[in-house]
């Protein structure tokens, strides 16, 4: 479903800010495949997710996705495939629109303007039904504006928009991050039950260990734009956060190294 090849970026390449976000990803996702993707901060999660999405060209390498290469496809064009949640409950909804208009946007994504806009009585129900089984009190305001709703309420509904028009390929970015403990619990549930309702494929940040652990089939690893660790099906079943964690300050642990073996490099060479 996603085939990820030689990914490089790198930004402000040449000055002092110079950034290598991602060096040389390679990762093939499964149809139907639930991925969960850790790291420390700035290892290249977030960066990895928008070359995917078309948020910029990479440096090299090639991004195929349903079969179709689209490396140098434009945001828009592979929006058509893409549903996405970020962390940020304010991005991906129009807070003075209501939710009823919000997710009629969603339902007619990819469709020319004017076209089958109107809100018709069968969406409406549709809207209703699914509002309903979110079970966050939200069926009998879909003529309010999204700007009123809770963050909670407000990713639930992103995840219901983004996912609509079944997408191939599922991307949310620490979606529960900025929510507190029960209402992220609620809205990992609904993650949850949409992805295996739908069977759609997914990549999915997170810094939640306990996430990590009993989410999704395959879990990758990031560390300075490389991924460093893939865990697969049945070890994947078997994995503990303490196994995580440890595998973390392995991390950390090889990272202190680094400036000494800089050093002791540079020494010899200089
Ligand atoms: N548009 C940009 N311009 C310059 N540098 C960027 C840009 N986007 C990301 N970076 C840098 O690239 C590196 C990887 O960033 P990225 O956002 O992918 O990290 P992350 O793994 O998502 O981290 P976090 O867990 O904090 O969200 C960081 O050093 C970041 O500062
Ligand atoms: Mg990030």
């Amino acid at each position: 479903m996603l085939k990820i090849k030689g990914l490089q970026k790198t930004f402000n390449a040449g000055s002092p800010d110079e950034v290598q976000a991602l060096r040389g990803v390679d990762l093939h996702i499964e149809g139907g495949s639930f991925v969960v993707v850790i790291g420390s901060n700035g290892s290249g999660k977030s960066t990895l997710l928008n070359a995917v999405a078309g948020g910029f060209l990479p440096d090299a390498g090639q991004i195929k996705l349903a079969g179709r290469n689209v490396t140098r496809w434009p945001e828009y064009r592979r929006a058509k495939l893409i549903g996405r949640v970020f962390q940020n409950p304010f991005s991906g909804t129009a807070p003075h629109m209501t939710i009823a208009e919000n997710l009629a946007l969603a339902a007619h994504r990819g469709q020319a303007h004017g076209f089958g806009w109107a809100l018709s009585r069968h969406l409406r129900q549709a809207f209703c039904e699914r509002i309903r089984a979110l079970a966050m009190g939200l069926e009998d305001r879909l003529d309010n504006e999204i700007g009123t709703l809770s963050g909670g309420q407000r990713q639930a509904l992103t995840l219901l928009m983004a996912t609509w028009l079944k997408p191939r390929l599922l991307l949310l970015d620490e979606h529960t991050a900025a929510l507190d403990p029960k209402t992220a619990d609620q809205v990992i549930h609904l993650t949850k039950a949409i992805v295996a309702g739908e069977g759609l494929t997914t990549l999915m940040v997170t810094h939640s260990m306990h996430q990590a652990v009993n989410l999704g089939d395959r879990l990758i690893m990031m560390h300075q734009g490389r991924i460093i660790r893939d865990i697969t099906a049945v070890a994947k079943k078997r994995l503990r956060a303490e196994d995580l964690l440890e595998q973390f300050n392995e991390v950390r642990r090889a990272e202190q190294l680094d400036p000494g073996t800089a050093e002791m490099l540079r020494a010899l060479y200089v």
